[in-house]
């Protein structure tokens, strides 16, 4: 099982992205032509696209981070729906956007390799080594040793060692927030071996309910999302991905509390309501080919997408996500879906 394999259809009724923003009556070239429009204006790094507006959290210091999600390196492979010869070219695009907006910090939302390799993880470290701002990152369901794998891939205490400032959870502190970063792709026990779910820890969870009141502005970040996807996308699309393992408990964890989730894995962009509030990001890998821009300050927290590919590249990951499967076809339809309708929460 893969990310996206638990998104289950509901009634395809999503627009294609030639329907977007279309007007009645338009010839083939002139829906050629929106199509092309809609991927260019998608791609302008000028004014990124206001994903979510939050009330929280919220700091007198205005802090600015970048959150990398799904880069998926691969140094060999090629193609499939996460564009794997473009993967090292996208992260090393992020890296320079996110340091010529000067930002204060970089969190990597895990799946940084396209599985695990060695050599893949070397490759990541290469890349990330060009940051101005410090970085942490949350190992994702493919960075993770597997019981399938053909390959060797390093136990997360390495993983730990080379991309977060200690073993899991940790918290650090970037610009005026701190961010808490926890391990869901892999468990003590060792049962998500076999499976690219997730779940958190009891002891993360007993960690994150003493971590979280000690601080004033926190992003708490884990590879996998927790509950909450289901109220945004279930009334007209797809059913949820299946979130975290012992999904209530951390609900029940990041309750109450003025923090923000950030997640990925599901490769497409949505907020996660309810009790909690949170941010599904958008992956560096497949479309839309972006990486999330925070900024947090007196007034709350904004999102932003950043694209880090140009019209061209954007149009090649949109029609590999098209072509590849039925389930990237699902997943692009829905990212069609999500940004045609932004912001995707606005609590200011
Ligand atoms: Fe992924
Ligand atoms: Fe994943």
């Amino acid at each position: 099982m893969t990310e996206g394999s638990g998104v289950q259809k509901r009634r395809r009724d999503a627009p294609a992205p030639a329907e977007l923003d279309q007007q009645g009556g338009e010839t083939a070239d002139q829906t050629d032509r929106t199509d092309q429009t809609d991927l260019t204006e998608l791609s302008s790094r000028a004014d990124p696209t206001t994903l979510a507006r939050f009330d929280r959290p919220r700091t007198d210091d205005r802090t600015a981070l970048a959150v990398f999600s799904d880069p998926h390196l691969s140094t060999d492979k090629e193609g499939t729906w996460k564009a794997y010869h473009r993967t090292e070219e996208r992260l090393r695009s992020a890296v320079a956007d996110a340091n010529a907006r000067k930002v204060d910090g970089v969190i990597v939302a895990g799946d940084l390799t396209e599985d695990g390799r060695p050599e893949d993880f070397d490759g990541v470290a290469d890349v990330l080594a060009d940051l101005n701002a410090p970085f942490v990152a949350v190992p994702g369901n493919h960075d993770v040793p597997k019981a399938f794998d053909d390959h060797e891939t390093p136990p997360v205490a390495e993983f730990a060692e080379r991309f977060a400032p200690e073993e899991f959870p940790f918290r650090e502190e970037l610009g005026g927030v701190d961010v808490l970063g926890l391990n869901s792709a892999s468990s003590p026990g060792g049962e998500l071996d076999a499976t690219h779910d997730g779940a958190i820890s009891d002891d993360q969870l007993a960690w994150l309910e003493s971590a979280l009141p000690e601080t004033d502005a926190a992003l708490v970040v884990s590879h996998h999302n927790p509950p909450g996807l289901e109220s945004h996308l279930a009334e007209t699309h797809y059913a949820p991905h299946p979130p975290v393992g012992d999904s209530s408990a951390f609900v029940d964890a990041l309750a109450g509390h003025d923090a923000l989730h950030l997640s990925g894995h599901v490769h497409l962009p949505a907020a996660i309501s309810g009790d909690i509030r949170g941010l599904v990001c958008p992956a560096l890998s497949s479309f839309p080919q972006a990486y999330t821009l925070a900024e947090i300050g007196p007034e709350g927290t904004t999102l932003r997408m950043v694209p880090v590919a140009d019209p061209e590249g954007l149009e090649e990951a949109h029609d590999l996500a098209r072509t590849h499967s039925d389930r990237s076809a699902d997943i692009a339809e829905m990212v069609e879906s999500q940004l045609a309708d932004l912001p995707l929460a606005a609590e200011r």
